[in-house]
């Protein structure tokens, strides 16, 4: 079954700062590009580049592919970008300007450069509008969208809503012009649940989860975008079985020196586990998005740890999509 995810065209990865964005981003990438969609994570100005853990070193405004065969041919259809406000700047004014000594006389000056690094936002916009671009303009020769899937990797949280927010807030601002009709578009694009989907990744503690909860609700009130996902991720495995923690406890206190520190730090391990069921459960409870849980894995996120990622992804949005339909919930973007 093809999970909900990739029928919505716009996804935005957001989420407290290093809880996994870019890693889930990427994930959920493989899993679109498996079904042979052609798929792009989009960056926002982000300092750790999706490419990395697929070799590719450079960080690059134009889509790169990152599945490649020793010989350079794309093996899936997943590419990456990570839009610059620089270079944002430099396409929107020469598509708009249309001839290079224009823009050059324009845009390629010290005011300008300033006025845009003064307004409040307007880094932000030009890479919001070039995401917004890739999604409604952007096509291929027979006419057909060069993409089937956008995955923003969307700044943290507190950044990312003001960001999400701009539209809005310079439609309402300035409601003539070319800058208000874009904002427009993309407060459109945003707003649309055929085309977008919000989704919050979090980690499995006290604070995180707070703050995932509090982002639901904003994306709901302020920012009134269809929401998707809510991917906890980091989730510590189960080590042990119940009888076998049981049988733990009784020997502990009959055993001494190392073999009693191990297993202290089980039942310790144990505890922060019990904690991060609670965390889950209070989220499951109070989101009223679908969950989707992603381990936590030993071994440093590459390639393979990606690939392995994407499995339980799919098998875990395809569990939360039977649920959905089950309790008779709104379908993930209906929200
Ligand atoms: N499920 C996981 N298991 C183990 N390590 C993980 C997992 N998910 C992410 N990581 C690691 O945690 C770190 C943070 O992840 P990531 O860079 O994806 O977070 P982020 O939210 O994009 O961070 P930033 O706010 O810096 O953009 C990285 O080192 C990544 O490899
Ligand atoms: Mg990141």
């Amino acid at each position: 079954m093809r999970s909900q995810l990739y029928d919505r065209r716009f996804a935005i990865v957001t989420g407290k700062g290093g809880v996994g964005r870019t890693t889930v981003a990427l994930a959920l990438g493989l899993v679109a590009a498996r079904y042979g969609l052609r798929t792009c994570i989009v960056q926002l100005g982000a300092r750790d580049w999706a490419g990395k853990p697929f070799g590719r070193i450079e960080p690059s405004y134009l889509p790169v592919p990152l599945c490649t065969s020793a010989a350079g041919i794309p093996e899936l259809p997943l590419y990456a970008a990570n839009l610059t406000p620089s270079e944002a700047l430099r396409e929107y004014g020469q598509m708009k300007l249309r001839f290079r000594a224009i823009y050059n006389l324009v845009f390629e000056n010290d005011v300008m450069r300033r006025l845009t690094r003064m307004i409040p936002g307007m880094n932000e916009m030009l890479m919001l509008g070039k995401a917004w671009h890739m999604e409604a303009m952007d096509k291929r020769n027979d006419g057909r969208p060069t993409w089937d899937l956008l995955i923003i990797d969307a700044p943290a949280t507190g950044h990312g809503v003001s960001l999400l927010r701009l539209p809005q807030v310079i439609s309402e601002a300035v409601p003539f012009g070319p800058m208000a009709e874009d904002a427009r578009a993309m407060r459109t694009l945003l707003e649309d649940p055929m085309r977008t989907a919000l989704h919050v990744v979090t980690l499995p503690q006290e604070l995180p989860a707070t703050e995932a909860l509090e982002l639901c609700q904003q994306v709901r009130s302020t920012l009134g975008m269809p929401t998707g996902y809510l991917f906890i991720n980091k989730v510590l495995g189960r080590v042990i079985s119940e009888t076998q923690r049981r049988t733990l406890k009784q020997v502990r206190d009959k055993t001494d020196g190392l073999a009693h520190s191990a297993l202290e730090a089980m039942e310790l391990y144990e505890h922060w586990r019990a904690a991060e069921q609670l965390q889950i459960q209070r989220l499951v409870r109070q989101s009223a998005l679908p969950v989707v849980e992603l381990p936590h894995l030993l071994e440093p996120v590459g390639r393979g740890q990606l690939e392995q990622l994407a499995d339980l992804a799919q098998a875990g949005m395809e569990a939360a999509d039977l649920r959905v339909q089950g309790r008779g919930m709104p379908s993930v973007g209906a929200a």
